[in-house]
């Protein structure tokens, strides 16, 4: 386990966004600089850390983690549907093939817990065109794992809930198309989830961004990530689902807990500014989460982060 005080080192070397204009045109998400020419596009996964939508600061070696971790997952998944990876010439940068993103993102979910679970509760999971069984539990597994699909929102807003049938209805996927990404969802999950288990986490939930390329459904953007999934601690899962404590998490919901407990805030508003403390926190949870998928110990060097991507993609003749 890396010791805190190299993550507090990287502090003030954390990669907030990468200028390259010579890299193509810029699509600056929440979490990556996405540069595209032609069919191929340069996602640099920077540092920084967004919930409820705003974006509040950066995380030490977040990046890489998320780099590193999807393409691990898509090295594991690969026979069950192609991805978008094409190359990674850094840590921090994956070079993808250039798909037409389907405009809804791909839910699925082992648990109910989080946002599906307040709305449970508050009798307001209607959206999903799904009838829930009643008497549910918080953080109670599914029989078998349930697709709650959202939209794609466009930048600065926000995503919603939709159900199967209204994508249909709206023609936003063909029946075809969303046959094959709900299938290819299910048997992504189940290895996810089996694989998870096997180093002592829980897969919770997770969401996948799918598109067509070459005429192909291709898995894109960042999979099984603690940014898109949520993750949990399995020893100790039934004892305290049983008490009704809260599960141990390694995902960004350590963070919208800080946000919610610490400072009230909701997503309404201004964010507050993270403490270093906090940024510490969830790089320990996110560092943690690297390890024991992968089994590898994470060992990155402290420094510029922007440094070292444009040597590497100099180096690889990417820039
Ligand atoms: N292969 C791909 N082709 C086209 N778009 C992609 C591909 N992979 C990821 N994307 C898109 O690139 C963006 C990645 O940057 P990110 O910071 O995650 O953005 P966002 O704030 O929209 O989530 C996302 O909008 C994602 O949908
Ligand atoms: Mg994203």
């Amino acid at each position: 386990m890396i010791p805190d005080e190299k993550l507090h080192a990287q502090l003030p070397h954390t990669l907030r966004q990468l200028d390259l204009p010579g890299l193509g045109d810029l699509y600056r998400g929440k979490v990556r600089d996405n540069y595209s020419r032609g069919d191929r596009i340069v996602m640099i996964t920077t540092d920084r850390v967004s919930a409820f939508d705003h974006v509040l600061g950066t995380i030490p070696f977040k990046g890489e983690v998320l780099s590193r971790l999807t393409a691990f997952w898509f090295e594991k998944v690969k026979d069950i549907a192609p991805t978008h990876l094409v190359d990674v010439p850094d840590p921090s940068v994956m070079v993808v093939k250039k798909a037409k993103a389907l405009p809804v993102e791909i839910v699925i979910r082992g648990y109910i817990t989080g946002s599906l679970w307040r709305d449970y509760q508050a009798g307001k999971a209607g959206a999903y065109g799904i009838s829930w069984p009643a008497g549910l539990r918080k953080d109670q597994a599914f029989e078998k794992a349930i697709i709650t699909p959202s939209t794609k929102a466009e930048y600065g807003k926000h995503d919603e809930p939709i159900s199967e049938q209204e994508i249909l209805a709206q023609e936003l996927v063909t029946p075809e198309i969303w046959r094959e990404a709900t299938a290819v969802a299910h048997r992504l999950f189940a290895r996810g989830q089996e694989w998870a288990r096997s180093r002592g986490l829980i897969l919770v939930d997770t969401k996948y961004e799918m598109g067509i390329a070459e005429g192909k459904l291709v898995v894109i953007d960042e999979i099984h990530t603690p940014d898109s999934s949520r993750y949990w601690v399995a020893d100790g899962y039934q004892d305290r689902f049983a008490k009704g404590v809260d599960q141990e998490m390694l995902d960004k919901e350590n963070i919208r807990q800080w946000l919610i407990k610490e400072h009230g805030f909701s997503g309404h508003g201004k964010p507050p500014p993270l403490t270093d403390e906090v940024r510490v926190m969830l790089a320990r949870k996110y560092i943690e989460v690297f390890e024991r998928l992968t089994g590898r110990t994470f060992a990155s060097e402290v420094g510029s982060v922007a440094e070292r991507i444009q040597r590497n993609l100099a180096a690889k003749g990417y820039a």
